[in-house]
């Protein structure tokens, strides 16, 4: 991995140092996250886009982050400490589909020469599980259940889905996965409301800090309901563009805004890795 280096910090300096010495060398600087806010968990977010806006390419075995990034090793290690820093990743069942049936949103998976760094700063230094717990988020209850993430014993998954997608669930046998826990909640329009999904989760899964990594559909509806405090977005340094025939979403889609309800942010740090860029940014709503 090239080194990274810090362009920008605006954070300000903690008294004692959250990230262990390596991951603090790793990352040029310390990460620091806020406390959650009352009743739901604090919802981070992490996408890559393209310098055009394009955050997938839409094309079967090209869909994914990765050839966004173009496997860029920093935003491989960031996405991994972004997931131990989490107790819960969150993302929807197109971003699922759209992935590697291997894939593991584990930190160990996500960048494997830092496992033992993530392993001692997320459960010596936070306190937390071995793994983060992965949350689906699917109306129709349509997944692929043969994929690792629902067979992998000691890595847990929750499904969170409508009454209908809990049925059909059902019947694909996934009550008998032991490391799978469903959740069915009402639901307008096939659409599952945001802080619903949050309450249910800080209440039931002790989930203070959640990592969103959407997909565009998912991460839209979180934006409109003012659930999102954080952004940290990986700008890659090529430009996919758009025909009038395909989809190429950015990482919002399905929801828009108007100029007078558009989310603002607040850039905390800019860093770089040879011709990569990585912005982190807060909600200007979350400033307090
Ligand atoms: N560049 C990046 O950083 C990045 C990050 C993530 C994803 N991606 C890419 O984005 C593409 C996927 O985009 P997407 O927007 O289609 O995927 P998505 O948001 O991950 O998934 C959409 C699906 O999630 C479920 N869903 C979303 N909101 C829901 C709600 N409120 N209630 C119930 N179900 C809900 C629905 O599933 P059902 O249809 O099963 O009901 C919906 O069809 C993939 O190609 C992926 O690789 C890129």
């Amino acid at each position: 991995m090239a080194f990274i280096q810090t362009v920008i910090n605006r954070e300000r300096d903690q008294l004692e140092p959250a990230l262990p010495q390596g991951l603090r060398e790793l990352y040029d600087g310390d990460l620091w996250f806020r406390e959650s806010p009352a009743q739901r968990p604090l919802v981070v977010a992490n996408f890559v886009s393209t310098l055009d806006g394009v955050a997938s390419y839409g094309i079967q075995g090209h869909a994914g982050g990765s050839t966004i990034s173009g496997s860029d090793p920093a935003d491989r290690f960031i996405m991994g400490l972004l997931r131990a820093s989490a107790d819960a990743i969150m993302v929807g069942s197109g971003t699922v589909n759209d992935t590697n049936p291997k894939s593991l949103w584990i930190p160990d998976y996500t960048y494997p020469d830092a496992k033992l760094l993530y392993a001692q700063y997320r459960v010596s230094v936070l306190g937390k599980s071995k793994y983060p717990l992965l949350v689906v988020v699917s109306g129709s209850g349509k997944l692929e259940l043969e994929r690792a993430i629902f067979q992998t014993a000691g890595v847990p998954t929750v499904i969170i889905t409508t009454p209908a997608g809990e049925d059909a669930l059902a019947k694909a046998g996934a009550m008998k996965l032991p490391s799978v826990q469903i959740h069915a909640l009402d639901a307008e329009g096939g659409i599952i409301s945001p802080l619903a999904m949050l309450r249910l989760l800080y209440v039931q899964h002790g989930v203070r800090r959640l990592l969103h990594e959407g997909g565009p559909t998912l991460f839209g509806q979180f934006l409109a309901a003012e659930a999102v405090d954080e952004l940290f977005l990986t700008l890659s340094p090529q430009i996919a563009g758009r025909g009038g025939d395909a989809i190429r979403p950015a990482i919002v889609q399905g929801t828009k805004f108007i100029p007078e309800t558009a989310p603002w942010f607040q850039l905390l740090s800019v860093k770089q890795s040879a011709e990569h860029l990585y912005l982190r940014y807060r909600h200007a709503e979350s400033q307090k």
